[in-house]
């Protein structure tokens, strides 16, 4: 049996802004998470703070939480990579981290410039931080069904360091597809096995659509009882520090997939088109969603 209820994840004015090469005004970004939060979307991950160095696009990430007006009922949410970005968040007053490391050796150097046991010390003093400053933590595994670099990762590399994380204290894990290389099979497999030491409540599945299986991958997922999705509206996405990484699945892509299941998902399928409508001027470059392309044509 698959679930009768799924919460979807809005990550596109993070993952689906980092990757662009135009960088979108704060007031934008605002105005199209007023339209996220408009078709019902509960939970948004606003931006990053990273080194605006690495990731231009999302420099603003203060102001943007500056100038939100925020619901109280959605969970505006942020990556933090190190003890800067979390000092940053605090002042912010994001309502929730995300923590970010790959499964991948090579990825992860790539990402953040140090090794991974190097990466789960930083993260470590990050969630304990975070977490006596009474905020939740958000973790994220990249890399977990393939790395742009190394190929191959198993389901052993996985597994360690989602206990890492999970060891923290951190809230959800959500695994990220972060290439788009899985198959169904493959995410049955990876999540039956984490399972067995995981609570199925604690997983996310956060699938890139690079190959166009990730509304398979996402069936797969129901079947194990996985109830959280990330999506970006759009399609919009992609890690900058991964070759070949593109957009995340197109949340409205996601939601009809969900309400065709009979599935409730709280979110409008309409807003979401109507904020993937707003976005795509100012990205430059046609978005990959089929729910927005048949809008089109209408
Ligand atoms: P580094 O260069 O090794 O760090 O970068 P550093 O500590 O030596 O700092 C270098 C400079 O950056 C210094 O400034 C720091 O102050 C500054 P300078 O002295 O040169 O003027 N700095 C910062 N500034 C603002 N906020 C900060 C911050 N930290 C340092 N937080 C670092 C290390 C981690 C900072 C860098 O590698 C970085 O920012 N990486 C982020 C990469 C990224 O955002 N990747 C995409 C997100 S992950 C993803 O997309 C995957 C996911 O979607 C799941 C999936 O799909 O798989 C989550
Ligand atoms: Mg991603």
């Amino acid at each position: 049996s698959i679930p009768k209820q799924v919460m979807l994840k809005e990550v596109g004015p993070r993952d689906g802004l980092q990757n662009e090469s135009s960088i979108i005004s704060t007031e934008k970004k605002i105005a199209w998470i007023d339209k996220l939060v408009e078709a019902g979307l509960k939970y948004i991950e606003v931006s990053s703070f990273v080194s605006p160095k690495w990731i231009p696009a999302l420099a603003d990430a203060d102001d943007v939480f500056r100038y939100l007006k925020r619901e109280d009922d959605v969970t505006y949410a942020a990556l933090v990579p190190n003890e800067k970005g979390l000092e940053r968040a605090l002042r912010a007053d994001v309502d929730e981290i995300g923590i970010f490391i790959s499964a991948s050796e090579a990825h992860n150097r790539r990402n953040v410039n140090k090794s991974i046991d190097e990466t789960l010390s930083v993260l470590k003093e990050v969630v304990s931080t975070a977490k006596q400053e009474g905020k939740t933590a958000r973790g994220y595994v990249s890399a977990v069904f393939g790395c742009p670099f190394e190929g191959h990762v198993s389901i052993g590399q996985v597994e360690r360091v989602s206990h890492a994380l999970l060891d923290m204290g951190i809230d959800e894990l959500s695994l990220g597809d972060t290439i788009g290389v899985a198959n169904p099979l493959q995410v049955k497999q990876v999540v039956r096995q984490l399972k067995t030491t995981i609570p199925t409540g604690k997983l996310a599945l956060h699938l890139h659509n690079t190959r166009g299986l990730a509304q398979a991958n996402i069936m797969a997922g129901l079947e194990e009882n996985i109830q959280v999705f990330d999506g970006a509206t759009g399609g919009l996405g992609g890690c900058p520090y991964a070759k070949g990484a593109t957009g995340n699945v197109a949340t409205e892509d996601v939601q009809y997939l969900m309400e065709s299941l009979g599935i409730e998902t709280g979110v409008s399928l309409k807003g979401l088109i109507n904020a993937a409508k707003y976005i795509e001027p100012y990205v430059g470059n046609e978005l990959p969603s089929y729910q927005l392309k048949l809008s089109q044509e209408e």
